[in-house]
């Protein structure tokens, strides 16, 4: 098999010199080198693939599925390779874990915001923090250094980055109030909260969220309805049910990233964003400048600080749910004080717990 790809690769090699001997000899030069070029980056590609392979410790089930891995893999390479390479941009791409899945399955599997359809009416409201001056908040914040940021989770192969948002927001507002860090748990949103648009691993929305746990009284502790990355039948003996209460949510004023610093300048506060773009799923590091991302909401992260760097970039720090080896740590910087609707669209619909 391999060797009749040879083969033809070889006569097709051999095909294109003969149509090159008709050209001029320079020409036929270009046309041999370009040939050992593709047939070797084919193969530095080949060797790379099964470097990452190692390094992730994945593995295909038979050569037909690695190959097609390969090709997929090869797409994904030459666009971090190309962003990389043109050096313009205030973050990092990486061929992370994610670098052998198509923009579908990525979606499925590592995503799960879903914008509910009736949200134009029912968003809005009072916000709590719209007579706060922006003299007086702080230049830069950081809750994970006031201690109300839990350690960085993964969502795994279940959509519902909606549950790992409003759960983060939720165990700050709860530091914040009582003093106490609790790790809560997103298992119980995706068993339990299966109303309206709130989908479990297909997909969810985090004020239902806020509102669900203000319904039911509480979230149990992470510990006491521990992960399981599926949907599940919902439990309610859970050991330390009610771990940590609110009372439903607010919305942060759409498009308006002030009314935003106003809002993390007290808690730290859900955040929709478009994860799925390859600046976003590929970040290894930087302020993410938000070049070639649009504002398609497909994903969910937290807000936990802000700040200013060295180069005078203002930016965000938001957790995320792909794990620690994911940007920095877990976490993403991404730039601040872009007009609208935000970088990735970080500022159309972000909300917080009461
Ligand atoms: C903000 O100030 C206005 C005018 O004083 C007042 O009517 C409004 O209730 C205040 N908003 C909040 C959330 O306190």
């Amino acid at each position: 098999m391999a060797l009749e790809v040879n083969m033809s690769a070889s006569l097709l090699i051999l095909a294109v010199l003969i149509v090159s001997s008709v050209c001029t000899a320079p020409r036929a030069l270009a046309a041999r080198e370009l040939a050992g070029e593709d047939a070797a980056a084919d193969a530095t590609m080949a060797v790379r693939h099964e470097k990452w392979m190692a390094e992730h410790g994945r593995t295909y089930k038979d050569e037909t599925e690695k190959a097609r891995r390969l090709e997929i893999f090869r797409a994904n390479a030459r666009l971090i390779d190309s962003f990389n390479a043109a050096g313009a941009h205030s973050h990092r791409l990486a061929t992370n874990r994610f670098a052998d899945l198509t923009d579908d399955e990525f979606r499925a599997a590592r995503t799960g915001y879903r914008r509910p359809q009736t949200v134009a009416g029912a968003r809005g409201g009072r916000f709590r923090y719209e007579n706060f001056s922006l003299a007086d908040a702080p230049r830069s914040i950081d809750w994970r250094k006031k201690g109300a940021v839990t350690g960085v989770k993964d969502q795994g192969s279940c959509g519902c980055c909606w549950a790992f948002s409003a759960v983060a927001a939720v165990e700050g507002l709860t530091k914040i109030r009582t003093g106490r860090l609790v790790s809560l748990s997103e298992q119980e949103l995706v068993d339990c909260d299966v109303y309206g648009d709130d989908q479990g691993c297909d997909g969810g929305f985090m004020d239902n969220a806020f509102d669900f746990i203000e319904r039911r009284g509480g979230l149990a502790s992470e510990s006491g309805y521990p992960y399981r990355g599926e949907d599940g039948s919902c439990r309610s003996d859970a050991a330390d049910a009610g771990a940590a209460s609110i009372r439903g949510h607010e919305d942060v004023p759409a498009n308006n990233e002030a009314a935003l610093v106003a809002a993390v300048a007290h808690q730290p506060v859900s955040v929709a964003i478009n994860g799925a773009d390859h600046v976003f799923k590929f970040y290894d590091g930087g302020v993410l400048g938000g070049d070639g991302c649009d504002t398609e909401l497909n994903h969910a992260i937290t807000a936990v600080g802000y700040g200013t760097a060295s180069d005078g970039t203002r930016y965000w720090v938001m957790k995320n749910s792909w794990g620690k080896s994911w940007g920095e740590g877990g976490y993403v910087r991404i730039r601040r004080g872009v007009r609208g609707e935000g970088v990735c669209g970080l500022a159309k619909m972000p909300s917080y717990p009461v």
